[in-house]
């Protein structure tokens, strides 16, 4: 069967090629991408590498030929990736593609305040009404956020945030990466919504600790409300405003319980344990 993964030159879609390179055939691997020359590596593994746009449909529809199961990562394209989104599922539809697994986010609904639940909410009903069949993984956060995070908090003594004493499992790329090839590889997978979590849950008092222990540094929690969150990250962290108030609806959702879940999904689809926030922590700081 030849599986395809769009968006396929970023971090979780590279992720994605090495680890179906483990479960099929080199030749059954059909990577999607606008940047074709960045995946040279992968071709040269076999792999069949083509240009593909979601602004650009018809080259969709190109790249899917032939293919039976295609994997659309969600781009970057803040406010419009919804559109993006359809018009790689309605693509997808004029191909022989029967099934598209779509990387979603954890928990979906309406009340959930972080400014990225909404375009992955509409993706998914655009994809449950198109008439393929569809698998839904609900990634949790990534943990390599909160990983740069520590990184400061470790310099500055204090941890930052607005999470209140809500808790989330941060969840590696790699995991995700390797959860979205055992369904692009496997069957059984149509029609169902995966909630990917990391195997632990943190607060921030918990991230706090974590940090103090991994760096041998005095880290301490400090809780603060979304507008003080939003004032830090621009003033200290160096981000623009939007991106702050986007981080901060995402600290509002995790503190509102939307992210307080845990799961076994990365162990039960991977076959492998899920990595732990400590080792990637370590790993960032190494
Ligand atoms: N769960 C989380 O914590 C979290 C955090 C950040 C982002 N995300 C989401 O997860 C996705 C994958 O994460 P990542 O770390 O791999 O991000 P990344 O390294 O920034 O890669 C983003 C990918 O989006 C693709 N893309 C952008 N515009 C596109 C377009 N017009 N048509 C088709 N593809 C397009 C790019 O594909 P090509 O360049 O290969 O064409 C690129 O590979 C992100 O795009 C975002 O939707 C999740």
């Amino acid at each position: 069967m030849t599986v395809a993964v769009t968006g396929a030159s970023g971090h979780l879609g590279r992720a994605v090629a090495d680890e179906l390179f483990a479960l099929v055939e080199p030749d059954e691997v059909v990577l999607v991408t606008r940047n074709p020359d960045h995946l040279v590596a992968f071709a040269r593994r076999g792999a069949t590498v083509r240009y593909g746009d979601f602004d650009r449909p018809d080259s969709m529809q190109d790249a899917l030929t032939g293919v039976e199961r295609a994997l659309l990562i969600s781009t970057t394209a803040l406010g419009r990736r919804a559109g993006q989104h359809g018009a790689a599922i309605d693509a997808a539809h004029g191909t022989g593609v029967r099934h598209v697994v779509y990387t979603s986010i954890l928990n979906p609904i309406e009340a959930n305040p972080s400014s990225v639940v909404s375009e992955h909410r509409a993706t998914e009903h655009k994809l449950k009404a198109s008439g393929l069949a569809w698998t839904l993984l609900r990634n949790d956060f990534y943990a390599e956020l909160p990983a740069g995070a520590l990184g400061r908090a470790i310099a500055t003594g204090q941890l930052v945030h607005n999470y209140g004493d809500g808790r989330i499992a941060w969840v590696t790329r790699q995991d995700c990466a390797a959860v979205a090839a055992a369904v692009l590889a496997g069957d059984g997978h149509e029609d169902k919504a995966y909630d990917v979590t990391g195997p632990e849950l943190f607060s921030g008092d918990d991230l706090a600790t974590l940090a103090a222990t991994v760096s041998g540094v005095e880290v301490s929690a400090v809780a603060v409300d979304d507008e003080a969150y939003i004032a830090n990250l621009i003033d200290n962290g160096g981000l623009p405003e939007a991106a702050a108030r986007g981080l901060a609806s995402s600290g509002r959702a995790i503190r509102d319980g939307y992210f307080d879940q845990l799961t076994t999904v990365v162990a039960d689809l991977s076959g492998r344990p899920a990595r732990r926030l400590q080792d990637v922590l370590v790993a960032s700081l190494a």
